[in-house]
């Protein structure tokens, strides 16, 4: 398929994606939301329990309610599509940003000589695999040891991501991590909530009571699905973080990152049951802060170290300055869909929107950071800003000697 229609699909299909993502989310915040708060009644046997909501100028009296077959409302509302296009729109993507190129977006060549393609085959197969033993692990008897489970799915997680990084680029396995946990929620709610929910609905419609034992069943993965979206809009945001899976660290960074928010959420749920809860969450916030900091700029100690190039003074000004300019957001070391790699760049070829080429050397790396319109590299759209106005003589010749140094 031609470049530019795949580009204009990816946009396509990632607005649809976020919409969904932000409707689900939506809905499982505010259910579980409505779940904690529900009122007890206690003079009404059938009632789960009750509120009272203000919004839009009335009232909302909301009552969570174990129903008789005859009172089967005609009009039920269910929630499914919200995740299931979540889950569709993202595959998609996955497949037209990260597989259509063979997987070379995926795979790290410092790490691996793997083919490209396997970039894809282990991509796709731990989405599967992955899902199969989380649900193996919460079908066993852990399932009643909720700590046990938590504890061995998330360090399972780790471990295999761990892995991954020693093969996928950072910016990939942050984006498989967040893959593997949303096909969770989604085959959740496709393969626990609804059926448990369907049959509990085709019972009542044959007149038998309301059994709850399914309901719970259904309950405790739309729990699951509830504490793993604030990880999980973590991760796939994290395209916008460079710095977070860029790090040497970075599977620790994700780690912290996800405890935190999954403790933030807690106690933005106990609110009723821990008086301090609100003290928790700031604690929380402000700590995993500073440990992120500190995991993404102090420098790797003794044998990581060693290995580190050595740069010209100039250089290494250059490559902070790439950094704190935001370049680095872009360019990443392999090809992106958003930008050329800069590595290697001097003495490549280089072709353009209009068909020219040359080969790049010092003088076209100055013109292209200062304006970068002038020249258009193929493949890619006039994404750049013009740096003319921002950056000093001095900057560029930094800028200039660090990228120089990645071709050395
Ligand atoms: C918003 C994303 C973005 C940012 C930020 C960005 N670039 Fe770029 N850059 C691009 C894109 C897209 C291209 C290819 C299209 C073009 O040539 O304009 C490019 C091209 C280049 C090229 C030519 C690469 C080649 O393959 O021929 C250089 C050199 C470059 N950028 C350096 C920088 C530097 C230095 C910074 C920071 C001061 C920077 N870029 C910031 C998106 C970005």
């Amino acid at each position: 398929m031609e470049a530019g229609l795949i580009e204009f699909l990816n946009i396509v299909f990632r607005f649809i994606h976020i919409l969904a993502a932000v409707m689900w989310i939506g809905n499982s915040l505010l259910f579980t939301w409505m779940e904690i708060n529900l009122l007890e009644e206690n003079d009404n046997e059938k009632s789960q329990g009750c509120m009272n909501m203000l919004h839009g100028g009335g009232i909302f009296f909301l009552q969570k309610r174990i129903i008789n077959p005859e009172e089967i409302p005609a009009r039920l509302h269910i929630f499914k599509w919200q995740s299931y296009t979540t889950w569709i729109s993202g595959f998609v993507l996955l497949v037209s940003v990260f597989y259509t190129r063979g997987g070379t977006l995926l795979l790290d060549p410092s790490k691996t000589d793997f083919p490209a393609y396997m970039g894809m085959v282990i991509s796709f197969v731990s989405l599967i695999f992955g899902w199969f033993f989380y649900d193996a692990v919460w079908r066993s008897p852990l399932r009643n040891e909720a700590w046990a489970g938590i504890a061995i799915t998330f360090v399972a997680l780790l471990i295999y991501s761990s892995w991954l990084e020693t093969i996928f680029n950072g910016r990939a396995v942050f984006l498989q991590m967040g893959a593997m946990m949303g096909t969770w929620m989604s085959a959740n709610v496709r393969f626990h909530i609804m059926p448990n929910q369907d049959k509990m609905m085709e019972n009542l419609k044959v007149g038998n009571p309301h059994d709850l034992k399914l309901g719970k069943q259904a309950k405790i993965r739309s729990w699951h699905n509830h504490y793993i979206t604030f990880p999980v809009i973590f991760l796939m945001v994290s395209a916008h973080f460079p710095s977070t899976y860029g790090a040497d660290r970075n599977i620790t960074i994700a780690a912290v990152i996800m405890v935190g928010l999954v403790i933030i959420k807690h106690m933005m749920n106990c609110y009723r049951k821990i008086p301090r809860w609100k003290e928790i969450i700031y604690a929380t916030f402000i700590g995993g802060t500073a440990v992120v900091y500190g995991l993404v700029t102090v420098p790797p100690i003794l044998s990581e170290a060693e290995e580190v190039v050595q740069l010209s003074p100039e250089a290494e000004v250059g490559q902070a300055f790439f950094t704190t300019m935001g370049c680095q957001a872009c360019h990443l070391p392999q090809p992106t869909t958003i930008a050329p790699s800069l590595y290697g760049i001097i003495g490549r070829e280089r072709e353009f929107v209009d068909g020219t080429k040359l080969i790049a050397d010092e003088a076209y790396i100055r013109e292209s950071i200062m304006n970068s319109p002038v020249k258009v590299v193929k493949g890619f759209a006039p994404a750049m800003p013009p740096y003319a106005s921002v950056i000093s003589e001095e900057q560029l010749d930094q800028l200039v000697a660090y990228i120089q140094s990645l071709s050395d």
